[in-house]
């Protein structure tokens, strides 16, 4: 493995180290690391050993094992954000059978064991022990919330994977990536969260040139990697009719998200504000959930109206901030602030 072992060697022999058990090789070919890295894993090594043993703090295989692991988790944060989870249940506002579906996968990450194991499906089913899952719909609806509720309940890592950082430029990068992202996920046990997973599990191009064969390669990639991984992978994709077939039929569970209806637009309006936010009486979220927007919208809508509420020095926010952060998200959007949408608060947004 390319003097990797014995750049290994020379650093443990540098730091005079007191190791017994010892398998560079087995390290080396492992992790994959720069001489400051091998540097770093060795110091966290030592660290390990002191704290067992602070008479005499031998590093064993062990604590050079957790030291390179330590030094490679930091290395996947560059491509994997950990999202601490902040949602539960009570944030998320659903229509039933959504949320229905989304306890089927939670539940099916509680009571992997007992099915796969106690009652035997994995000895009788040679299947992929994994679970991935697909959530679609549009922008604003939910689906970065429901994986941070889904791994709030089942007390996971999330790791979310920024493709744009994945899909590298460079010939053969994207697979050494991804290859490190998914080992990593089945050592720490975390949820892998692909978001705009269109980029890498979109349709497979007919192959014009070489860079689409070397896309295809990569797909392809992946697709294995899914398929052998243990652990938990969602998908999320704002257009499911672009997710490659091969892909969809690797998926244990596909959640539409959809636009709420106007019930579900008012739960979520009443629910978006902090319990600290003071609001005046005078806001109507009846006459708000009229407007047909999304989880998303109204969370922006929201917080602009607090700013706005606290830029006019007023203490608290009134239905006037919130129709004037909702003309700007209309703007964003492109719609159009009519008479016939904005009834009595129109002279506003004018
Ligand atoms: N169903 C919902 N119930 C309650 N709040 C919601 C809901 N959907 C969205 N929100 C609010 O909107 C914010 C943004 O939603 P989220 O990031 O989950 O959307 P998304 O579907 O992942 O969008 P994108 O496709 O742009 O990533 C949430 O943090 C939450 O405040
Ligand atoms: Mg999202």
């Amino acid at each position: 493995n390319d003097g990797r072992t014995d750049k290994m060697i020379a650093k443990i022999e540098n730091g005079k180290l007191n190791i017994y058990n010892l398998d560079i090789d087995a390290l080396a070919s492992k992790f994959n690391f720069s001489g400051g890295q091998i540097k770093d894993a060795i110091s966290s090594a030592r660290n390990f050993a002191m704290v067992k043993n602070p008479e005499n703090p031998a590093i064993s295989m062990e604590d050079l094992y957790r030291g390179c692991k330590a030094q490679s988790n930091k290395s996947l944060s560059a491509f994997a954000k950990n999202i601490p989870p902040r949602y539960t249940w009570e944030d998320i506002v659903l229509p039933k059978d959504i949320e229905a579906q989304l306890r089927e996968v939670s539940g099916y990450i509680k009571h992997k064991g007992k099915v796969y194991t106690d009652w035997g499906f994995d000895a009788k089913l040679s299947l992929g022990k994994g679970l991935n899952v697909l959530f679609s719909g549009s922008s604003g609806a939910g689906k970065t919330m429901a994986a941070e509720v889904i791994a709030k309940e089942s007390g996971l890592d999330l790791y979310k994977i920024d493709l744009s950082t994945v899909v590298s430029k460079y010939i053969g990068e994207t697979e050494k990536i991804l290859r490190k992202i998914f080992l990593e996920a089945e050592t720490s046990n975390a949820i892998l969260f692909f978001d705009e997973a269109d980029a890498l599990f979109g349709k497979r191009s007919e192959v014009k040139d070489a860079h689409d064969r070397y896309a295809n390669i990569e797909t392809n990639y992946l697709l294995q990697k899914m398929e052998e991984h243990e652990g938990i992978v969602i998908l999320a994709s704002n257009f499911k009719a672009n997710i490659d077939e091969a892909f969809l039929r690797r998926i244990h569970f596909a959640v539409e998200f959809t636009s709420p209806e106007e019930g579900l637009r008012e739960r979520i309006w009443t629910h978006i504000f902090p319990d600290d936010t003071p609001i005046n009486e005078d806001v109507d979220f009846s006459f708000l959930s009229k407007f047909k927007i999304t989880g998303g919208n109204i969370r922006n809508i929201a917080l602009n109206a607090a700013f706005l509420a606290a830029g006019d020095s007023s203490d608290d926010v009134r239905m006037e901030h919130i129709i004037r952060a909702t003309k700007r998200e209309f703007q964003k959007m492109g719609k159009l602030c009519t008479s016939a949408d904005f009834g009595e608060y129109y002279e506003l947004v004018k």
